[in-house]
């Protein structure tokens, strides 16, 4: 059957989806898929039934795409798409709720608080020590992300995380290492270690510098073992279908602290789940066809 490829759409990381997809369409065209590229800020959803396409491709990052709205209209289409259903989708958008899912069964999280415009910003750097990192809990791609090390630069942090989402987290920066680890169909692939050459893994050492180490897999026997068993679980208590990435940082001593969910985890040439796939011996192809097979379930 014929293939949409959806990608673009309107949120924050519309570009990078676009890089995204542009790499998934050709590995789909390339494996004789009848793929098309399918923009849902050009054309409604509804046309995907016009235009004869019988399952999607997800690979809309942020926002509408990855926040389960779209995974609902699909539903209610009838049209069979990859990836998380609408919960995970939706719960895995918002890092503040996926951590209190993730509390709740005893998995390990960074301690944070919440921000709001009359939050004692003096105090924040107390509680959590310096430095930490105050985000959106709505996004994708560190887009309205910054490093403080202390209360004015959190308060103008704040500022800037706000016009993304009105729930802004703090967050302490666990500082042993960064790292990602790409589970498919509910089984980890491998960790990948991230050494950015910026002061963390921004959107332009995610996407646009070349000078980022990357390490695959990213730790070593028992422990990158047990990474992996903790993402298996982050990604079965958030109720992830087909595939998902799951972000965590260790401390010096090499424990594990889970960051976030990614639903709709980037595809680009520089993105970490091809890396973790091919580390488990799944070309770039490959992983395509067995992403687009998630449609199936
Ligand atoms: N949000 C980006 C696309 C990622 O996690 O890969
Ligand atoms: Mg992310």
């Amino acid at each position: 059957g014929k293939v949409a490829v959806v990608m673009g759409g309107e949120s924050s990381e519309r570009e990078v989806s676009l890089m995204s997809g542009k790499g998934v369409l050709d590995a789909l065209k390339s494996q004789g898929v009848d793929a098309h590229a399918f923009d849902p800020a050009e054309l409604p959803l509804e046309a995907l039934h016009e235009e004869g396409f019988d399952r999607a491709f997800l690979i809309l990052h942020g926002g509408d795409g990855e926040d389960g709205t779209i995974q609902g209209a699909l539903e209610y289409l009838g049209i069979p798409y990859t990836g998380c259903g609408v919960m995970a989708s939706a719960i895995g958008m918002d890092k503040w709720r996926t951590k209190l899912m993730w509390q709740a069964v005893g998995l390990p999280v960074p301690a944070y608080l919440l921000l709001d415009a009359q939050s004692d910003f003096d105090s924040v750097i107390p509680k959590l020590g310096s430095p930490v990192f105050v985000k959106p809990s709505n996004g994708g791609s560190s887009v309205g992300v910054t490093k403080c090390r202390n209360a004015d630069d959190i308060r103008a942090a704040y500022e800037e995380a706000a016009k993304y989402d009105p729930l802004v987290m703090v967050e302490q920066a666990v500082s042993g290492g960064e790292f990602s680890c790409a589970v498919l169909n509910g089984r980890a692939l491998a960790t990948v270690k991230i050494e950015p050459a910026t002061e963390f893994y921004d959107y332009d050492a995610k996407y646009f510098r070349d000078d980022t180490v990357y390490t695959c897999p990213g730790l070593a026997g028992e422990a990158e073992a047990q990474a992996r068993v903790l993402a298996e679980a982050a990604y079965r208590v958030l109720g992830a279908t087909g595939w998902a990435r799951i972000d965590f940082l260790t401390d010096a001593d090499g424990k594990v602290y889970l960051l976030e969910p990614n639903t709709a985890p980037g595809m680009t040439s520089h993105s970490l789940f091809p890396m973790c796939a091919r580390e488990a011996g799944i070309g770039y192809e490959q992983l395509v066809l067995q992403i687009l097979d998630t449609t199936l379930e």
